[in-house]
């Protein structure tokens, strides 16, 4: 496929058909994404490839609670987790197709990060910090295209993240690495490939973030 049709149309799929996918396949995936850049070229990555039927649905258990926080606070109409929010909505219970059906997915990968290789820039700021994550999710994502080059979909999640604690023994998490994503994989039920995506000019201005908005027409001199 050509690039730019590429970036423009991998969609998130999460219901797969029952067609396994070969060990081969997840290697050559995962050697299609090692590309990805990172702080200082540290490939802080590490990736459990979770095929253990107690191990995943262990892993379901955990994510459970948290999509139905994140369900709860929804319907309460709040962005649920959003930094500097507090949420007291009660969990709504509701079906996720990758958690009711987590032992069925043809592939599940764990994604941690290893602190230790990651620079993390506004560490000492006074939110919460997210450069660091830039030296991880590049990887993911190229997981999601090298998949899509190989016929599969997927889509990558963070539920696992918020039980972080509760996994790392499950999965031997290392003590200075963190869990970042649980991506899941297979050949889609469906590709989605029609986006829906805010326009540039949406969340593009010119010189500041408060500027006017970036327009590709010729700008007026300043
Ligand atoms: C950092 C990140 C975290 C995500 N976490 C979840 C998740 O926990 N569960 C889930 O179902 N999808 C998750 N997604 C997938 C997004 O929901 C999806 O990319 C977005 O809604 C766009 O969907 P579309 O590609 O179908 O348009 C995550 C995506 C990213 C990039």
């Amino acid at each position: 496929m050509d690039l730019r049709d590429t970036i423009r149309s991998t969609g998130a799929v999460r219901s797969f058909r029952a067609d396994p996918v070969d060990d081969a396949i997840v290697a050559a995936v995962l050697d299609d994404a090692r590309f990805a850049p990172s702080g200082g070229n540290k490939q802080p990555w590490r990736i459990a490839v979770v095929s253990d039927p107690a191990t995943r649905q262990a892993m379901a258990d955990l994510m459970r609670p948290v999509w139905e926080e994140y369900m709860g606070a929804q319907a309460a109409g709040h962005r649920a987790f959003a930094y500097g929010r507090s949420v007291d909505a009660p969990p709504l219970p509701t079906p996720n197709a990758l958690i009711d059906n987590i032992v069925a997915v043809p592939v599940v990968l764990a994604v941690a990060a290893n602190l230790g290789d990651i620079a993390i820039m506004d560490g000492n700021a006074d939110r919460p910090p997210v450069v660091g994550g830039a030296s991880i999710y590049p990887f993911c994502w190229n997981v999601l295209l090298a998949a899509r080059a190989h016929g599969l979909g997927g889509v990558m999640t963070t539920f696992l993240s918020r039980a972080e604690a509760a996994a790392r023994p499950l999965l031997g998490l290392p003590a200075d690495h963190a869990l970042v994503a649980t991506i899941f994989l297979g050949v889609p039920e469906h590709q989605n490939t029609k986006l829906a995506r805010r326009p540039v000019e949406a969340f593009t201005t010119v010189d500041r973030f408060d500027g006017h908005p970036f327009a590709a027409t010729p700008r007026v001199a300043h």
